[in-house]
């Protein structure tokens, strides 16, 4: 979910849906704004995206102060009686909210056993009880902190009072929240891009602290009153990067980048003489430790698969890849000198950041390689590696995928060098070769269009198999197709298909298979024969210097250890044709958010 909030002399509710807008990447399966004026509050919901929230706001909505919010549904079905902002019983207080309250049952019983509650959300829950200790007494601010210390679990929050229109309450524990710095006013939001419309001027917000934003002012506490002062830094965000331009959709706009992407990654990643620049901290971290623990979600936990191989096998450190939400409670026996590497395009997903608070409390070490420097895992974290592929907006990702690849093969090849191992391996000089691939692909956007049209827009399943670091690739290219054309994709390990998938092989089953590794081709070509026997469509990628017959479609040659680089790149552009032809929301697919800030 995503917050916003203005106070201020503008026109508020404008700025408050432009912001929504930026911030739907966070959710979209509700949203709803409320505005504060002398006559009272206002208060929109609408299901669905901001552009149906939009079309029901009364345009005559005036008011110096408000609040706003985009859904991603954890508590109580997508409609609009759960969408955000939640009011309490007298509709004094009015609250959106950013995270998950654990303990919410709990409280309901503890402390509102008398009250009736509207909706199915834990954050209701939050605004009747500061509605109760008020008027048991209480100051608002006093029943803000109050409510807050009551609460476990995450929260970004923004609450007005209808009786005071000078001030937005804001608090924040594990959800991200920032507070702006404007001319005239002040505003909130999840991120900075929100409010790139208003100001670039930012204050950080800890966990556990809140803010009394007036027009004027911004003060921050801890939940026992006392002041805290922190100085604002500036968001260094091109806000032209987060336009579409001509393209029909932000997706193939950041599959076209992709070449720029690698090639800004080997500007920032080299010195003067044309070497390798990275902090000495982080190779020395590197240097230090023994066995290196990757932890991510999705798309970035598949970067961190290729990257376990980049890193064993150029700089021979033991690698673990983890699933973020698995880690907690599943922690494997840690080595003595671990070192942590966090792979975050948002710097924000909530089940990424509580293995790195856990870890940071067991006092290691911790890496973030994230799109989003000055995001939560980077601040956290002891080191940041950039990802410097530019705001990535389409939820499926395509160019951070690459630029964490990339990243990582600098990352293992600096390494290496630092532990004075020899590599037959120029990092910077092969991601130009990659770059210029990937060019050529995106050239050839024609033959993808045709490959998804006849092989993958009439069926519900396919299969994408691979060897070696073919198979994590295919792990990734099976994401993509699932999440935005929702047919049913799996990725498989060419050899594992006979203990189990291949029972799911029909006549015409569309398997993509990946070949881009010489000492595993014919191994790959022979479980294609296996499902092709049993009736399979196949389609088969392959790269320049291995085609054969038959072959779909061939990628350019590039360093066999970088291929996934290249090979993922069909992929990509398969599936956005394969949900374009299905009629799917290529952007936006249904039940997803491009960052998760709740466990
Ligand atoms: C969400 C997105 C995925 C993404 C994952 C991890 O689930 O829909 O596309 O890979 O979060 O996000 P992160 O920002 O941590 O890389």
């Amino acid at each position: 979910c995503g917050i916003v909030g203005y106070i201020g002399t503008q026109d508020t509710k404008e700025i408050l849906l432009r912001g929504l807008e930026k911030l739907e990447y966070r959710g979209y399966d509700s949203a709803g704004i409320a505005v504060v004026n002398g006559k009272g509050v206002r208060v929109f919901k609408e299901k669905g995206r901001i552009a149906a929230l939009r079309n029901i706001v009364d345009q005559d909505t005036t008011g110096s102060v408000g609040i706003g919010h985009t859904r991603w549904a954890t508590h109580g079905v997508p409609n609009r009686v759960n969408a955000h902002p939640h009011q309490s019983h007298t509709a004094r207080f009015t609250l959106v909210h950013n995270g998950v309250i654990e303990n919410y049952e709990h409280l309901k019983r503890n402390f509102l056993s008398e009250h009736s509650f509207i909706s199915d959300t834990d954050t209701e829950v939050i605004v009747q009880m500061i509605e109760a200790f008020v008027v048991e007494g209480m100051t608002v601010e006093e029943a803000f902190r109050t409510t807050l210390k009551n609460l476990k679990g995450s929260y970004a929050i923004a609450l007005l009072d209808q009786d005071d229109p000078d001030v937005i309450y804001v608090a924040k524990n594990k959800s991200p929240l920032l507070v702006g710095l404007g001319e005239d006013c002040n505003v909130v939001a999840s991120d900075a891009m929100a409010m790139l419309q208003v100001t670039d001027t930012f204050v950080e917000l800890m966990d556990e602290e809140i803010v009394i934003v007036t027009k004027d002012s911004t003060t921050i506490k801890d939940l026992d009153g006392n002041v805290i002062i922190r100085n604002p830094f500036v968001a260094e965000i091109d806000a032209s990067d987060i336009e579409k331009g001509t393209y029909p959709h932000y997706m193939l706009k950041e599959i076209d980048e992709q070449p720029f992407v690698i090639r800004n990654i080997i500007q920032q990643y080299q010195n003067e003489d044309g070497n390798l620049k990275l902090e000495e901290s982080i190779r020395q971290a590197m240097k230090d430790t023994d066995r290196i623990y990757i932890v991510a979600c999705g798309t970035s936990y598949h970067a961190g698969l290729v990257g376990k191989q980049f890193i064993e096998k150029m700089a021979g450190i033991p690698v673990e890849v983890h699933i973020a939400s698995e880690f907690c409670y599943n922690m494997p026996l840690l080595s003595k000198k671990p070192l942590f590497i966090f792979i975050s395009q948002s710097g924000e997903t909530a089940d990424s950041r509580a293995v790195l608070v856990q870890v940071k409390k067991m006092g290691y070490k911790a890496l973030t390689l994230t799109n989003v420097p000055g995001s939560t895992l980077s601040r956290e974290a002891d080191y940041t590696l950039p990802l410097y592929a530019g705001p990535e907006i389409a939820v499926a990702s395509t160019k951070a995928y690459i630029a964490q690849l990339a990243v990582l093969a600098i990352l293992a090849v600096d390494t290496a060098r630092a532990q004075g191992l020899s590599l037959d391996f120029e990092p910077l000089k092969e991601l130009g070769i990659v770059a210029n691939a990937i060019e050529t692909l995106c050239d050839n956007k024609d033959e993808m269009k045709k490959i998804a049209d006849e092989f993958l827009s009439t069926h519900h399943n396919a299969f994408f198999l691979g060897r070696g670091i073919d198979f994590y690739v295919c792990l990734e290219g099976a994401l993509k197709l699932k999440e935005i054309s929702y047919i049913q994709a799996e990725g498989f390990a060419g050899g594992e298909l006979k203990h189990g998938p291949i029972a799911l092989i029909e006549k015409d089953t569309p398997v993509v298979a990946l070949s881009t590794q010489k000492q595993l081709d014919l191994n790959i070509r022979g479980n294609v024969k296996e499902v092709v026997a049993r009736g399979a469509n196949p389609c088969i990628i392959s790269m320049e210097g291995m085609e054969n017959e038959g072959d779909r479609f061939t990628i350019p040659a590039v360093h066999e250890m970088l291929t996934p680089l290249v090979s993922v790149v069909p992929m990509q552009l398969i599936s956005y044709y394969a949900a374009l032809h299905r009629g799917c929301d290529v952007d936006k697919p249904r039940n997803l958010a491009k960052s998760v800030t709740v466990e």
